[in-house]
């Protein structure tokens, strides 16, 4: 078919053709606006799941329907080894500018205004990050050096402000997993005092599976202030194949029955995959209806780009011994693996492996689902490591 008019999007936070299965998650993040618009409490969300199942799609989502709502939207990515606190403080000031703009601030807005500044002089004395807003300090608050305090300050100010204005703020925060533990911690203790005081300020996020357990190392309250709602693959009967076959049907190209179901099959309903095979298909088939013979035949370009795309460059920040753990792990299947196993499997002890296991997860291809359990964040990472092991003979 025509390349020009594919309409699959594999990708990382690319807009799927056909958003499906995740009207529960919607419908949730609107009840939230809706309530917290209406002075109610509720409980914020943290997405969660494995890579390239649509958290930051997600999120993408979220963040247009707030703003349908009228809503000031920061949207942000944690990186390893970017400092938080002026990241924080620039959304804030982007925060502040969207609640209104400058010229029309209000005595809140000025007082949220002047507390960021606090902050900013606080935890980034040569940033620029209150640049354009011609504030004066407020001495006694975001200033005193310990950073869920001034935070919380900072936040509780901003709502105040949003209030008044009578709209809200949604701080939308993707690989959340990356914050360090104060962080995480500060952004929990700031929330907690914003959703006590009823004002119309929440944080969604997105990150890895580990999520709920290191916010609950963070604060025990955490359960009680957030949902994390797990996503992963898309029901195989229904929305996996309405995955495929829905952006092809108006451009008139129709997928067979057994052609939808092996491609279901195989991709196990993961959204990346699923959109990586249909553009795949969509390229190498000349005519409609694509049949099942159309779809093995790519199969080897599919499994290629995968292992092109998604898999290897994972894997090629890993070093040889990280390699072997990896290939152990893969050797057990793709469930959660016993650390006790996988060292005895490469042949080191618990103590010796720990070292291994831990650059993984710092890597990020790994994740502890339990304590004394191992997991890869990457969906069929277990084929892949088998895969490679049989190419190259490595390991
Ligand atoms: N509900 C969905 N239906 C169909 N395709 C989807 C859906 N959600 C996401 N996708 C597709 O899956 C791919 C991955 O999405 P996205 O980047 O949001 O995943 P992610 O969970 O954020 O991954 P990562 O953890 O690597 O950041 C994209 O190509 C996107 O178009
Ligand atoms: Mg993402």
């Amino acid at each position: 078919m025509d390349p020009r008019k594919n309409p699959y999007a594999p990708g990382a936070g690319t807009k799927p053709p056909a958003l499906v299965g995740r009207d529960r998650q919607i419908e949730s993040f609107d009840i939230l606006l809706e309530r917290l618009e209406n002075g109610y409490v509720e409980q914020s969300m943290i997405v969660t799941g494995l890579r390239g199942v649509g958290k930051t799609v997600l999120l993408d989502v979220f963040r247009e329907k707030a703003e349908a709502r009228d809503w000031a939207t920061v949207e942000w990515e944690v990186e390893k080894n970017v400092t938080f606190a002026p990241r924080l403080a620039a959304q804030v000031r982007r925060a502040l500018l969207q609640i209104a703009p400058k010229a029309r601030w209000t005595d809140r807005l000025l007082r949220a205004a002047a507390i960021l500044k606090s902050f900013t002089v606080t935890f980034n004395p040569d940033g620029a990050m209150t640049a354009g807003l011609d504030v004066e300090a407020l001495a006694g608050l975001g200033d005193s050096g310990a950073l869920s305090e001034d935070l919380t300050d900072l936040l509780v100010a901003t709502g105040e402000a949003a209030q008044d204005q009578g709209v809200g703020v949604v701080f939308l925060i993707d690989e959340i997993q990356f914050l360090q533990p104060p962080e995480l911690e500060a952004l929990i203790v700031a929330l907690h005092k914003c959703t006590r005081r009823s004002l119309p300020i929440t944080l969604v996020g997105a990150g890895l599976p580990q999520i709920p357990r290191l916010a609950g190392e963070a604060k025990s309250y955490s359960e009680r202030l957030f949902r994390f709602p797990r996503i992963g693959e898309l029901d195989a009967a229904t929305y996996a194949r309405d995955a495929l076959i829905l952006p092809a049907r108006p451009l008139g190209v129709e997928l067979e029955p057994e052609a939808v179901d092996f491609m279901v099959d195989y991709t196990q309903g993961y959204p990346y995959f699923l959109q990586e095979y249909g553009r795949i298909v969509w390229d190498e088939t000349s005519v409609s209806p694509v049949t099942l013979h159309d779809v093995r035949s790519v199969l080897p370009l599919v499994e290629g780009g995968l292992d092109e795309s998604f898999f290897r460059v994972r894997a090629d920040r890993t070093t040889d011994l990280e390699l072997r753990y990896l290939y152990a792990m893969a050797e057990l299947g793709p469930l959660p693996q016993r650390a006790s196993e996988v060292a005895a499997r490469i042949r080191r002890t618990v103590e010796q492996a720990g070292p291994i296991r831990s650059r993984l997860i710092d890597k990020g291809l790994l994740y502890t689902p339990g304590h004394g359990y191992a997991a890869f964040t990457v969906p069929q990472f277990d084929r892949f490591m088998l895969r490679r092991h049989a190419e190259l003979g490595e390991c």
